[in-house]
């Protein structure tokens, strides 16, 4: 062999071994395996493969991601934690406060997350002024979904107020049609509460009673109107609800056995994911009166300490990614939310995307864009889970009065 052939085959040789040396593992906790969830996942997936590094899919399912979040605390506690997990709100600063997240700031400067971001999220995503998440998206909570055949058979028309929704519930009910698909999981019992909330009491009230745990807005003449509307929601349901997944209830609303479901817009991705088009074969219209209010709900990733050098470097290269143009843009399309990231071009994004990116411009001017607290973003979890319990007790106990559920709900907003 000659000199050059040598010194070329061992320059090669130095090149694999340094691609080797990068090339780490990214170990991923989350709970998205239903199929528009699973299709937004493995375009993460994918964009780690493409840098070289190896994926280690650690999804727990259980929508609300209550499961997967009893798991991870097990995981860290013994020492072994995932290089990334989903986590949101002011559970990152809880889980920060525990000294286990990584410092992300080289990748937000080289990335410049601070331009890209808007600054009330991005106060979020850090601890101490250092970055310690990474976030994929927005979700708007506040949504009613609606097969239009369904409702064209009921002679129903598409709500806009609470009045109303009961309206087309009793015209879906006279058809023969299931008129609200839910699923009795805590989780969306509080799904549907919140919007009932936010439509019955509206933006202000909503912030005073779930964001800020307000006594006087708990145990409301206002709270007692949404208790008793959220309870009514109950009687449209069927008797099958309890414990089912919110994507087979989905799945009834695509199927036109059922006509409506109150929830986020993780459901487009479902609608989507089973060919379905919006506009045509379903419509996305906001949560009965609240149209001109907005809430939100950021997945992101929080990064936790690793010893090994290579999955560092994955673990950099992922939050890089996530927060890269195109793969806001492919997730999102597939998971029903709109890129958290600023100045994106949404033309491939459908309609209610669109009215979800311009509804989150304007109801943040006008104050009325508000934290989901069903979905981790506006109290401490141990306030939340507390409150959640007594909204699902209420919504399972027909004897509970609203007097007894406001009082409850004022208890539980003190939980630490
Ligand atoms: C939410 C999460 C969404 C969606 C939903 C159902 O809490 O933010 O991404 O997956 O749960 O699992």
């Amino acid at each position: 062999m000659s000199m050059t052939r040598i010194s070329l085959s061992l320059a090669a040789a130095g090149l694999m071994s340094a691609t080797l040396a990068q090339a780490g593992e990214v170990e991923v906790l989350h709970w998205w395996t239903s199929g528009g969830e699973a299709k937004a996942a493995a375009e993460l997936k994918a964009s780690m493969q493409k840098k070289g590094h190896s994926w280690k899919d650690f999804a727990v399912a259980g929508g609300g991601g209550d499961s997967a979040m009893t798991v991870l605390k097990s995981r860290v506690v013994s020492g072994n934690a995932p290089a990334a997990a989903q986590i949101k709100g002011p559970s990152i600063q809880e889980w920060a406060r525990e000294g286990v997240l990584a410092n992300m700031d080289d990748v937000a400067k080289a990335e410049k997350w601070d331009e890209l971001l808007p600054k009330a999220i991005a106060d979020g995503l850090k601890y101490k002024g250092n970055y310690v998440a990474a976030p994929v998206n927005v979700h708007r909570v506040n949504w009613l979904w609606a097969n239009p055949e369904a409702f064209k058979k009921a002679g129903a028309k598409l709500p806009t107020t609470w009045d109303e929704f009961f309206v087309a519930a009793e015209a879906l009910k006279k058809a023969g049609i299931i008129p609200v698909a839910h699923g009795g999981q805590n989780w969306q019992d509080f799904t549907t509460f919140e919007s009932v909330a936010l439509g019955v009491g509206g933006a202000d009230f909503y912030k005073k009673a779930l964001v800020q745990l307000d006594a006087g807005s708990l145990k409301s003449p206002t709270m007692e109107k949404v208790l008793g509307t959220f309870k009514k929601v109950k009687t449209y349901t069927d008797k099958n609800a309890p414990g089912r997944d919110w994507n087979l209830a989905t799945a009834m609303v695509i199927k036109g056995e059922a006509g409506m479901q109150l929830m986020g817009d993780w459901a487009k991705g479902e609608f989507i994911a089973a060919g379905k088009v919006p506009g045509k074969d379903f419509a996305c219209v906001a949560a009965p009166g609240t149209a001109k209010s907005y809430t939100y709900n950021v997945d992101s990733f929080a990064l936790f300490k690793l010893k090994d050098p290579a999955n560092q470097k994955a673990q950099q290269d992922l939050a890089a990614a996530i927060m890269s143009t195109d793969f806001q843009e492919v997730f999102n399309l597939n998971k029903g939310s709109i890129p958290v990231r600023l100045g994106m071009k949404l033309d491939k994004f459908d309609d209610c995307a669109k009215t979800s990116a311009a509804d989150f411009v304007s109801t943040a001017k006008a104050g009325s864009l508000v934290p989901s607290i069903a979905h981790g973003m506006a109290v401490p979890s141990a306030a939340e889970g507390a409150i959640k319990d007594v909204v699902s007790q209420f919504w399972n106990d027909d004897k509970m009065t609203s007097a007894s559920a406001m009082d409850k709900l004022v208890a539980a907003a003190k939980t630490k």
